[in-house]
């Protein structure tokens, strides 16, 4: 059994940092693990521009610890009214790296989201020209269609037809859920990739009802069957480049998670690498863990990889209860109360 496993310093290319408390309460444990993140702007209000990313990147670099290193790589939220000069502002900013595309309505801070993606054709077109991706939150909002198929209508009805409009658009279908999803991506033009987070890795559907309702398993995409688990998990061993590691890591307070309506939203940046390593293993594949966490991400954003390495142990760590948060509201992260099977050094 293999004991310990040393990677190049993974990065996080899908992570909501929130802002202000919640921000200074979350990123160090992005930042201990990951060399960078792209950082989802589903703010309130959502960072739309330049300026606005430019502000929020000063408020994560603030709220950095003394000593620790981490680059945020910043993105802006796609709306009906997004210009292509903006597009233009971002690819020459230098630390915009990428617009998301929410459906408005979707998930959680998308009221601003796209309504129709006819609205967005300028921007589109100009992205798809100066090769700044595209990131797609992949569902339908139709009330109509079932929650557990909302990713495989929006891939046919939206997300197809949007690569026959732009076919050299670069895309990143942003935490895959289903074999529709895996299908799709494996199959598309090669600037088509999507990232996977650890929890889909990990659990099935089941997990939302173990032993009653559990709210700190629901996030969107929900998660699938027992099928679509596998099928995550042999594309993200697959050892193809398209398939790369996203947090998708989601902090909501404790009450708005446990409530009658409780919000959408996995934390797990606290074991941001080690639920990775722990699904991976379970596959019998670590040695493809590097490749999916450290390398085919920055590839894909024509980044440099990162070359300091980080070491993880096979030790039985215990997972909090709670986590600091916000006054009055904590953090009920991932294994609340189990144990990971992995440390990092
Ligand atoms: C995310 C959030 O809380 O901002 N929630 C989630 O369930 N993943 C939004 C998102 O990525 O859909
Ligand atoms: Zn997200």
């Amino acid at each position: 059994m293999q004991l310990s496993l040393t990677l190049i310093r993974p990065d996080d290319w899908h992570l909501h940092l929130r802002d202000d408390a919640a921000l200074a309460a979350v990123l160090p444990d992005t930042a201990r693990r990951f060399a960078r993140a792209i950082v989802m702007p589903n703010l309130k209000p959502p960072v739309t521009t330049v300026a606005l990313a430019a502000q929020y990147r000063d408020r994560i670099l603030a709220a950095l610890p003394a000593g620790l290193r981490f680059t945020p790589l910043m993105t802006l939220y796609l709306t009906d009214n997004t210009a292509a000069a903006e597009v233009d502002a971002a690819h020459a900013s230098g630390f915009v790296h990428a617009f998301k595309l929410y459906p408005a309505g979707a998930t959680t801070n998308s009221d601003a989201g796209v309504t129709d993606l006819k609205n967005c054709v300028a921007a589109l077109a100009r992205m798809e020209k100066l090769g700044v991706p595209l990131l797609v939150h992949g569902e339908v909002t139709d009330p109509a269609v079932d929650v557990f198929d909302r990713e495989a209508v929006f891939i046919d009805t939206v997300l197809a037809p949007l690569l026959r409009d732009f076919p050299a658009l670069k895309v990143v279908l942003e935490h895959i859920t289903t074999q529709n999803g895996v299908d799709f991506v494996r199959d598309a033009a090669t600037q088509v990739a999507a990232t996977i987070t650890a929890h889909h890795l990990l659990l099935n559907r089941n997990a939302l009802f173990a032993g009653g309702i559990r709210p700190h398993h629901y996030c969107l995409p929900v998660l699938k069957r027992e099928t679509h688990r596998r099928a995550l998990l042999n594309a993200a061993i697959s050892g193809n480049p398209k398939f790369f590691l996203g947090t998708d890591s989601a902090p909501h307070g404790q009450r708005t998670k446990e409530s009658a309506c409780g919000c959408a939203g996995c934390y797990t940046a606290h074991a941001g690498i080690e639920l990775y390593a722990e699904a991976f293993d379970a596959a019998g594949a670590l040695d493809r863990l590097e490749g999916f966490a450290s390398f085919f991400g920055a590839d894909f954003y024509g980044l440099p990889r990162n070359t300091d390495r980080i070491t993880l142990r096979r030790v039985t760590v215990a997972v909090p209860d709670t986590l600091d948060y916000l006054p009055g509201d904590m953090l009920v992260p991932f294994r609340a109360g189990e144990t990971l099977a992995w440390r990092m050094e």
